[in-house]
């Protein structure tokens, strides 16, 4: 993360927060008036990891007497902001804020902006909710019900501008207020908003392509994540860090993970006549990170006993199979290794540790 200082109107300086990867489509998050940028930090990160650059911006700290205060200073500062950024993102307002971005793309918004979403705009006596998105000349979504509610009785609620009026675009209409959780349910919809309205450029894998292309590619693929264990002839214990798990078939159980040829640990799980599948739960991403490093003593610190066949089964795991030695298959720089179910110990309400697009993720409930 990074701060930078956007020029507003008459030259006021205005912090945004800079996340995520600056090559990847942006968001622009606008507070209510009276709140700081924080309010949209936990947006602002599930944002990045779907793949978003997010500008989270603070509204100028001074727009005048609160009397007869004016919209017109926060509209041209946000008019300012667009016009800096070197790409049209989606705006997305929280409270007040959404009258501020109404007004600031009312008639031309199209041009600065590729669409805007308006979380719990308050009604003014300007009208109704759905009047002031009609008005927008770019897609927009209303959520209502998406934020906590705030008790500021020092904003006043009515404001002097009126809002321009343009050409009707489409509008999307949400209402959150049901919603058991809140957070999760606003981000689904701006998520399936950003996906409709500013969808990222397709990439493309050819044969003949670089391997991180196919990598990115595969990464498409959400996992979970395993621990593949195995004992040495030595009888001290091995195990790498493994996503290509599957489960094979049911009868006979089989289950299937995929290892490298140059993987430290390939010789003694070629050998092994059985093996272990440890599948991690949400508290073991440190775990996992020692398994797939380096130069570290992989069990050191970390529980772990003997199962019925000897193979080493981590403890607090989602799941530990216990498998014997099926088949194995060279494919590529890779065998697969095909194990038989003996024995598996689960604890089914512990929460997965999940791995997409090269990074950890974690479950949310739709
Ligand atoms: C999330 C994740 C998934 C991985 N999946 C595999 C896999 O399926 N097969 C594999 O051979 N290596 C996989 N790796 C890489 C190995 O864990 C890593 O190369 C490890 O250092 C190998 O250890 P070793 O050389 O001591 O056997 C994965 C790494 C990570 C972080």
């Amino acid at each position: 993360m990074s701060l930078t200082q956007y020029k507003g109107f008459g030259g006021a300086s205005l912090s945004a927060d800079m996340l995520g990867d600056e090559n990847d489509p942006a968001v622009l998050l606008v507070p209510d008036i009276g709140q700081r940028r924080a309010m949209w930090r936990d947006v602002g990160d599930a944002l990045v990891l779907s793949g978003r650059r997010v500008v989270n911006l603070d509204l100028r700290d001074d727009a005048g007497p609160a009397e007869g205060r004016s919209l017109a200073p926060y509209v041209e500062d946000l008019r300012a902001v667009l016009a800096q950024m070197g790409s049209r993102p989606v705006v997305v307002a929280g409270g007040r804020g959404g009258w501020i971005a109404a007004r600031a793309l009312g008639l031309d918004g199209a041009h600065l902006a590729a669409g805007l979403v308006l979380v719990d705009l308050p009604v003014d006596e300007q009208g109704s909710l759905d009047d002031v998105a009609a008005r927008l000349a770019l897609p927009t979504l209303v959520v209502r019900g998406g934020l906590a509610p705030v008790n500021d009785d020092t904003i006043p609620n009515a404001f002097d501008a009126a809002l321009p009026l343009g050409e009707t675009a489409h509008i999307d209409d949400c209402d959150l207020a049901l919603a058991s959780d809140r957070k999760e349910a606003l981000l689904g919809q701006l998520l399936e908003f950003l996906e409709r309205h500013q969808p990222r450029e397709a990439m493309e894998f050819k044969a003949g392509s670089d391997p991180r292309t196919l990598r990115d590619a595969m990464g498409c693929f959400a996992t979970g994540i395993t621990i593949v264990t195995a004992l040495g002839a030595d009888g001290a214990p091995v195990g790498l860090t493994a996503n290509s798990f599957t489960s094979v078939s049911l009868d006979p159980p089989l289950l299937l993970v995929c290892i490298a040829n140059s993987a430290g640990t390939a010789p003694t799980l070629r050998a092994a006549r059985h093996f272990g599948v440890n599948v991690l739960q949400i508290g073991q991403q440190p775990t996992s990170n020692r398994f797939a490093a380096k130069g570290e003593d992989r069990f050191a610190n970390q529980p772990w006993a003997p199962g019925q066949t000897g193979v080493p089964l981590l403890g607090g795991s989602l799941v530990s199979f216990e498998c014997q030695h099926e088949s194995l298959h060279e494919a590529g720089d890779h065998f697969i290794l095909v194990g038989r179910v003996v024995r598996a110990q689960f604890e089914p309400h512990r929460d997965p540790l999940l791995y997409f697009r090269g990074k950890y993720r974690r479950l949310h409930f739709a």
